[in-house]
């Protein structure tokens, strides 16, 4: 239990120790106020209505996003522009465009069309992140004038528009849906109602994040929000059972689930666009040897996709191995000190089950992806050298998804190879030769009804008909 405790001041220290040097606690925190979760209750991000124009050969579209910022307390929306929560200095507001959900989110060619490396010696290039639009509430968006501006939206007061040319790259079939998301944060200055500590800096207010699915069709549409069509597979409602900002028993408290510098909040529909099967932390890691700099931030890269970077997480004293995340600014964030405060076997904590059907089972949908584990980028180099990041996913080396999901907890070096050996997994293969030359032979086992069902051996009762509580229209993804 007092291991629990000392977790807590590992988190604190973790969370102090950027670029290196650990800050002492009292000047950060006299300097960053605290999030303001008060102040959240003031601000909703609306994505109003997207409008999608193909525009050019063969798979380009200019996508535009229509939206505004309600203020659910007082009524009426926030005009982003001149109002200070958004106008004073740390305030951020950004639209992600993203493609590929029906399987998994890919962003196949979002920083080039090309596929080729992208050469540089800056840390931070993105490996499979989304085409980003930053600084929406100064030069990143405009006003709403006309309705031909706007389409499909009645009242014009307040509304925005930003439009991004996207020219997706094909995977593993051909991209019809995408996804556009609004993040960022206002500051806790101007608004009514709540005691904000005084700034600068001013105290941030990490309002939930939006996020819409789109269609990509060949003719133009001026309404192409369609329901969200990636299986739903945890319940964000179960995640914030625990990360609620408040103790639970012996921990101090779990937080809500802010990351980022508190611009991506509450909306796993938006992690998941970034935390795909082709995205690692490769971008911040660089050669640390004969550097003071922490020694972890040179090693392998570390996959951050969800359905292996979650259980990861909280796997902290079942895995052999310490899940090390290298995060902005090559922070380090090692893991291993968290303790899941319920029975980390227990895979309906987090997963949707229902009439007798859980997500945790296998076998997986078909489409979903392996997970990159090796990039075949250039970036064990020193800080200021040329790094190669290799942005085309054909040529990644992933674990087979099966393997990426059981080995993300199940990470003893004899658990990895019984997958290979009676699994037919691989820790080392290209997408392409998935289904091919490597077949998961996993559920013939560890499938439902059989001798080693992963339901049974996880000592999961069988969900009944209603009861649990957890359909997937509750699902926020
Ligand atoms: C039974 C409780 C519990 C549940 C349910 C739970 N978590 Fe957690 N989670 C924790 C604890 C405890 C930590 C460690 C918190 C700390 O840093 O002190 C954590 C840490 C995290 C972190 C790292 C936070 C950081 O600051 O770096 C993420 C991300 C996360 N959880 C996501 C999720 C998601 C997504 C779900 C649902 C799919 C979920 N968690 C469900 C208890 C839980
Ligand atoms: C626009 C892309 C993007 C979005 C959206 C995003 N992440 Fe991340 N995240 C990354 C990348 C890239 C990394 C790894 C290296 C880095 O920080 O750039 C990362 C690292 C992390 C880490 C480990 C390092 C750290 O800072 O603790 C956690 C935990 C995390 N993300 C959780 C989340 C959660 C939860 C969400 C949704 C609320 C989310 N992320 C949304 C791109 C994103
Ligand atoms: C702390 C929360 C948490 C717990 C506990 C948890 N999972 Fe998960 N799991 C996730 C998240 C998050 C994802 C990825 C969701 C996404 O991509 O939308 C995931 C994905 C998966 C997937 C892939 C599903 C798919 O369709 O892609 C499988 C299989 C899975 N988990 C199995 C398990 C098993 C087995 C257990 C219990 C032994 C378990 N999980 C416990 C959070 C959890
Ligand atoms: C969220 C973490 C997590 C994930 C993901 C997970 N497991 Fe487990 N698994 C556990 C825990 C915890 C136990 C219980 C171990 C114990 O009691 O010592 C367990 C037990 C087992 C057992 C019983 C044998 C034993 O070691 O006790 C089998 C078999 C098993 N898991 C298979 C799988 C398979 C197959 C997958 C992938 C579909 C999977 N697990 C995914 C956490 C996980
Ligand atoms: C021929 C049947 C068979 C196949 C195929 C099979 N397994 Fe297993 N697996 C088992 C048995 C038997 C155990 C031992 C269960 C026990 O200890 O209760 C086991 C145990 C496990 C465990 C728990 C390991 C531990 O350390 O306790 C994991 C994880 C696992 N299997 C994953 C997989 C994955 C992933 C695949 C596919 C890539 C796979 N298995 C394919 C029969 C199989």
């Amino acid at each position: 239990m007092t291991d629990i405790r000392i977790a807590q001041f590992r988190r604190l220290a973790r969370a102090l120790f950027v670029g290196g040097a650990l800050a002492a606690a009292s000047v950060a925190q006299s300097q960053t106020p605290p999030p303001a979760w008060d102040a959240t209750k003031y601000f909703r991000y609306d994505i109003e209505n997207v409008v999608v124009t193909p525009t050019g050969a063969p798979s380009t579209w200019t996508v535009k996003v229509i939206f505004s910022v309600a203020n659910p307390v007082m009524g009426g929306t926030w005009d982003i522009k001149h109002a200070l929560p958004f106008q004073s200095p740390g305030a951020s507001l950004t639209a992600d465009f993203g493609w590929d959900p029906a399987t998994d989110f890919t962003n196949a060619g979002s920083a080039n069309p090309l596929l080729s490396p992208i050469v540089t010696t800056a840390l931070g290039s993105g490996l499979a992140i989304p085409v980003q639009v930053r600084n929406l509430q100064t030069t990143g968006a405009a006003a709403c004038m006309t309705s031909a501006d706007c389409p499909g939206v009645a009242d014009l007061t307040n509304r925005f528009w930003v439009a991004r040319t996207i020219t997706p790259v094909a995977f593993t079939g051909p991209v019809t849906t995408g996804r556009v998301a609004l993040e960022g944060k206002p500051v806790c200055n101007g608004v009514g109602g709540v005691s904000c500590p005084a700034g600068p800096p001013f105290a941030i207010v990490p309002v939930k994040s939006a996020a819409v699915s789109i269609a990509l069709k060949s003719t133009v549409s001026l309404a192409a929000i369609i329901p969200d069509p990636r299986r739903a597979i945890v319940d964000i409602a179960k995640c914030q059972g625990c990360h609620d900002g408040k103790p639970h028993g012996d921990l101090l408290e779990i937080p809500r689930l802010s990351l980022h510098g508190g611009n991506r909040n509450e909306n796993l529909g938006l992690c998941v666009m970034c935390h795909n099967a082709n995205q690692t932390d490769v971008v911040y890691r660089y050669l640390t040897s004969g550097t003071t700099a922490d020694p972890r931030i040179g090693g392998a890269e570390t996959a951050i996709d969800f359905k292996t970077m979650i259980h990861s997480i909280h796997a902290g004293g079942f895995r052999k191995q310490a899940l090390v995340v290298i995060g902005f600014n090559s922070s380090v964030n090692d893991f291993s000190y968290v303790r899941f405060p319920a029975k980390l076997r227990n895979c309906t904590t987090c997963h949707i089950d229902a009439n007798g059907k859980g997500t945790f089972e296998l076998p997986l949908k078909a489409g979903v992806l392996g997970t990159t584990v090796n990039s075949q980028s250039t970036y064990q180099v020193p800080l200021g050298a040329t790094r190669s990041i290799n942005v085309n996913p054909f040529t990644h080396l992933k674990i087979s998804p099966t393997a990426a999901v059981c080995s993300s907890c199940h990470d003893e070096s004899d658990a990895k190879s019984h997958m290979v050996k009676t699994g037919g997994a691989s820790f080392a293969v290209k997408q392409a030769d998935l289904g091919t030359k490597v077949k998961e032979r996993c559920a013939g086992c560890h499938g439902p009804g059989k001798d080693k069902d992963v339901r049974k051996v996880h000592e999961i009762r069988s969900s009944g008909g209603g009861g649990s509580g957890s359909g997937s229209k509750e699902h926020d993804d």
